[in-house]
């Protein structure tokens, strides 16, 4: 065959194929177009997860009569000007390919008034060819419709997912939008029923209890870190509030969601190891860097984005998902009502994600964060139920877990020694020979190195294992029972791949101090003391809270009341 230059219509489907994989991914293409006019609300209508109808109506900036078929042309944008601006992009879309690799493979309408003019204008045909022009009365905005999606690439329409999947897809790219975009009204409805209904919201944590509800919105931990010119913000779950999936696992650089598992790798980083193994919390995290040191042009769907400086981005995530864990904030209060709600810190600025929006629904603290890592118990008061340790400052009432509180101090402080190479081993007297099955054996096997690093140490022979060492911590208990208790933690569905954070929190565990066991002053103020100077004080290494407070205003408040 000889060389020929190709139809605009063959052009069209073929790039059509890299922009619009799924009804997915044209949704969150209309979505932001209607983001870079400016629009305050957006309603989006689906019919088979958008497969055979999807309409995305907005209010924004609309195009005039002579700009509205330019925009369906390949390489038409408003959004770049010179070679230097795509250097430094601050628009959602800027290839000027979107609209028409949709058109190209749908039939569609796009209807438009800007604003200040009385008519409107319809475009309207199918596969990338306009058929109808129509003056008409319209709403200042833009609205695009798009029907059987595919209907012209039938190899395409073969792979779409099960309506279901499909749909399940695109909530999600709307929900990613909407995280990213909390003051802008989103409201969708998939076949004829409210699918996602967010209306303009006076912060993060607002809009997330739209998307997410309230329950869980109130629990995340606010995150705001600014160093090195890179800004890290949003909110993250306590490590108790997880999913099975990364679903709602959002992150957004510079006001664009995006995909990307390094990023997401990040954010799991600084949670290990406190998330059961196959756990994903939920969190929204919002970047901002220089434009210039992003590169979204690395795939035509611009879900993913590159770096310059990959490594300090990985670590600022990593430090401020951290330092949201060590705040004073994540201790949960038992007073959650209004009353707890009205009591703002005097001349506080608002915290980003922590402000008004939070505060009308029944917001969760009544004070500033302390200085991260200082965390204040007061003085030991006592213990109940031989369980826990009652402490109090002028302000709270804490009610310390003994146990987790214990395991939290030992596993820092191991983590220390094994740090500084001096893990304190102690040698049996005696070999203890291991009576287990060939499964807890090939179990061993696998995290022999993490536990070796710990203080165990093991000699084999033939098809005999035997204990020869163990941590110092663990000296007093029985060697065989304390492999018997690893092989069970280590082999259980919450357990990873092998790492040594996972052996040290089983560790950590059986070492501390159990429930249900009295203890006096002095070992009670030890713990405290030796807690407050954790650098997650709040959370066990399985992510279970330590801590829980009542506030003493909380409490006058209501004795007065009551009286
Ligand atoms: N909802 C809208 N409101 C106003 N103008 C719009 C809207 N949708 C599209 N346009 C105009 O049409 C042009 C083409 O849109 P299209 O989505 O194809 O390209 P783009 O957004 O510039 O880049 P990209 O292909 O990366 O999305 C835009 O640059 C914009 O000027
Ligand atoms: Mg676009």
């Amino acid at each position: 065959m000889p060389i020929r230059k190709l139809p605009d219509s063959l052009v069209n489907k073929i790039a059509a194929g890299e922009v619009v994989e799924r009804p997915a991914s044209a949704v969150k293409e209309l979505v932001e177009n209607a983001l870079d006019a400016g629009a305050k609300t957006i309603a989006v209508d689906l019919r088979d997860g958008g497969a055979a109808l999807l309409r995305v109506i907005d209010d924004g900036h609309g195009m005039t009569a002579e700009e509205l078929p330019l925009a369906l042309e390949r390489h038409a944008t408003s959004k770049l000007a010179r070679d230097e601006d795509l250097a430094a992009i601050a628009t959602l879309g800027f290839r000027g390919e979107a609209l028409p690799a949709i058109c190209g493979v749908s039939r569609f309408s796009i209807t438009r008034r800007t604003r200040g003019t009385a008519e409107g204008l319809r475009l309207s045909g199918a596969g990338g060819v306009i058929a109808q022009r129509l003056g008409l009365p319209a709403e200042p905005g833009t609205t695009v419709e798009v029907q059987d999606l595919f209907f012209n690439t039938p190899a395409r329409l073969k792979f779409l997912k099960s309506p279901a999947a499909e749909t399940a897809a695109t909530l999600r790219a709307l929900t990613a939008l909407a995280a990213a975009q909390p003051a802008v009204q989103l409201r969708v409805t998939h076949n004829g029923r409210a699918a996602i209904t967010a209306p303009r919201a006076a912060d993060q944590r607002a809009r997330m209890g739209a998307l997410w509800g309230w329950e869980a919105a109130e629990r995340l931990l606010a995150v705001d870190r600014v160093e090195r010119g890179v800004a890290v913000r949003g909110l993250v779950a306590p490590p108790d509030l997880t999913r099975g999936n990364r679903d709602d696992l959002l992150v957004v650089v510079n006001g664009r969601p995006v995909r990307d598992p390094a990023l997401a790798q990040a954010l799991l980083e600084a949670y290990r190891p406190l998330l059961p193994r196959d756990r994903y919390p939920l969190a929204v995290l919002r970047l901002a860097v220089d434009p210039a040191d992003v590169d979204v042009n690395v795939h035509p769907t611009k879900a993913t984005v590159r770096f310059r400086h990959a490594r300090l981005v990985h670590e600022m995530i990593v430090a401020a998902v951290r330092e949201a864990f060590a705040r004073r904030d994540v201790v949960p209060s038992l007073h959650r009502g209004p009353a707890a709600a009205t009591v703002s810190p005097a001349g506080a600025e608002p915290q980003p994600g922590e402000t008004s929006g939070a505060v009308e629904q029944g917001a969760l603290f009544t004070e500033a964060p302390a200085p991260y890592g200082v965390a204040f118990f007061g003085r030991v008061l006592g213990q109940v139920q031989d369980t826990f340790i009652v402490a109090a400052s002028d302000r709270e009432v804490f009610f310390l877990d003994q146990h987790v509180a214990h395991e939290r101090v030992l596993f820092e402080r191991v983590q220390g020694q094994i740090r500084a190479g001096a893990m304190a081993s102690q040698h049996l007297l005696f070999a203890e020979p291991l009576e287990i099955s060939p499964a807890a054996r090939a179990l061993l096997g696998r995290w022999r190195g993490p536990l070796e690093q710990l203080g165990f140490a093991f000699v084999e022979s033939e098809d005999r294992v035997a204990l020869v060492a163990v941590p110092t911590l663990l000296e007093d208990q029985d060697p065989a029972r304390l492999i018997e208790a690893a092989v069970d933690d280590l082999g259980s569905p919450r357990a990873g791949a092998p790492a040594v954070d996972r052996a040290l929190a089983f560790v950590a565990c059986r070492a501390a101090v159990k429930a249900d066991t009295p203890l006096g002053r002095e070992e009670m103020e030890r713990i405290v003391a030796d807690l407050a100077i954790t650098a997650t004080p709040y959370f066990c290494p399985h992510g279970r809270p330590i801590v829980s407070r009542v506030s003493l205003a909380d409490i006058r408040k209501e004795l007065r009341r009551t009286w």
